[in-house]
């Protein structure tokens, strides 16, 4: 067990897919009679991804996984964590569909986490554990979400979707997990989704705040627990339902802090926002989504580097946790994300609307037009209440 504390183990490669649809922010923000800064800077988001009927949490996170895994990959995985909050059933998990999507193995461990879009920490650090256990094998660990709360809501500007894929391992070639962490539970109506309901309610405000609040315990705790302060992190990295609200999260870290040495920090958060920004909420995916943002944008980050996590999830749950960046993690990144979120294209507000109402509600017989999705995975109907899902 000592030689497995010392083990380093964490996140080896990260793979991220969003559909191939967006709206532009300015002009929803025209269509609701509100300032397009409310949405551009209020919000803090440029784009929102749209989510065509023919992608849902499986799909999304098989097109996330598929961006990175190799042949080697897949043989030596034999943990796969999906963590959502939009599944697509009561009974069999994401996982299981995502694993058989992918080739993967059968002797393997396949389940599905769920706590609001805390969930894929709590699959992070399970798959930690497995690692330690059994350090010549790999975890996959995905987040994979569609937001949705409704048209014409307050909440519409901070809709998205998409997935996050991390493959867990020793020797990572990206971050290594830090051993402390620290955690926090509280039963809070902030934002929930009853069974009947196909978008999530939500006392914005609040949950606005009780983020916050979480963020200050967590973090606090944190520091109280490892000795350390500030500016042994070299970047902090939250969870971002819309980029202000991390904004607002790393305020508060910085209160009181001189304005040059806070400086830094506010560039490496412009980072780590740069791709949520064109996305939106991907609820379980969107801090490592950032984690994604940070590592491609960022220009002065090095080996060695300490980078501080804000998890949270409504419901509630937060968890402050660290991680170091890797000699030549530069060199591990694909650097697909900039490429894949300009090659979207831009569909109208109405276009829009009439996608989000599409979503399927019930679990009759159909055929999905799944000629213009052009994902590697599809979901192309449902038949005999089984989803019929496709690699093209
Ligand atoms: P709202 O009430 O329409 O917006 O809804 P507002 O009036 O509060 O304005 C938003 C911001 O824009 C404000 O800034 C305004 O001042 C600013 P703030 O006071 O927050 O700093 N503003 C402008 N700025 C520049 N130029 C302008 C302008 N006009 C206004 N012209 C709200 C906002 C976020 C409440 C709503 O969108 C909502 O309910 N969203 C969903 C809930 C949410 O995302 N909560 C986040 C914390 S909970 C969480 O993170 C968990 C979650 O991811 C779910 C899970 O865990 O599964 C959501």
């Amino acid at each position: 067990m000592r030689g497995a504390m010392k083990m380093k183990i964490g996140i080896d490669k990260i793979g991220f897919f969003t559909p191939h649809l967006y709206v532009d922010m300015a002009k929803l923000a025209q269509a609701r009679n509100e300032d397009p800064n409310k949405y551009l800077i209020g919000i803090g988001q440029n784009k929102m991804a749209v989510i065509p009927p023919t992608q849902d949490a499986v799909t999304l996170a098989a097109n996330a996984a598929a961006k990175v895994l190799t042949v080697e990959d897949k043989e030596a995985i034999d943990l796969v964590i999906v963590a959502t909050e939009s599944g697509v059933d009561n009974s069999k998990s994401t996982a299981a569909y995502v694993s058989e999507l992918l080739g993967l193995s059968h002797e393997i461990r396949t389940i599905e986490l769920k706590q609001a879009c805390y969930a894929a920490t709590a699959g992070l650090q399970l798959a930690k554990g497995h690692i330690a256990l059994a350090p010549d094998k790999k975890a996959l660990v995905i987040g994979s979400d569609i937001a949705r709360y409704g048209l014409k809501t307050p909440g519409e500007p901070t809709q998205g979707g998409g997935a996050v894929a991390m493959l867990v391992s020793k020797d990572p070639k990206l971050v290594t997990l830090e051993a402390e962490s620290a955690y926090y539970a509280k039963d809070v109506m902030d934002f929930w989704r009853p069974l009947s309901q196909t978008e999530a309610k939500v006392d914005g405000k609040f949950s606005a705040n009780i983020y916050l609040e979480f963020f200050e315990k967590v973090y606090q705790d944190y520091l109280a627990k490892t000795g350390l302060k500030l500016t042994d992190f070299s970047a902090l990295l939250f969870h971002l339902p819309y980029t202000k609200q991390g904004l607002k999260g790393l305020r508060k870290a910085l209160e009181g802090v001189d304005p040059t040495v806070a400086s830094h920090y506010y560039n490496e958060f412009e980072a780590s926002r740069k791709y949520n920004m064109a996305t939106g909420n991907l609820y379980t995916g969107s801090l490592y989504l950032s984690l994604l943002s940070l590592l491609e944008n960022t220009d002065t980050l090095k080996a060695g580097d300490r980078l501080g996590l804000f998890s949270y999830g409504s419901g509630a749950q937060g968890e402050f946790f660290s991680g170091r960046l890797q000699p030549n993690y530069k060199e591990a990144l694909t650097y697909q994300t900039s490429e894949m979120l300009e090659m979207r294209a831009e569909v109208s507000v109405a276009e829009y609307e009439q996608i989000f109402s599409a979503i399927l509600t019930d679990d009759h017989d159909r055929k999905l037009d799944i000629s213009k999705d052009p994902a590697q995975f599809v979901l192309a109907g449902i038949k005999d209440f089984k989803r019929q899902y496709l690699k093209k």
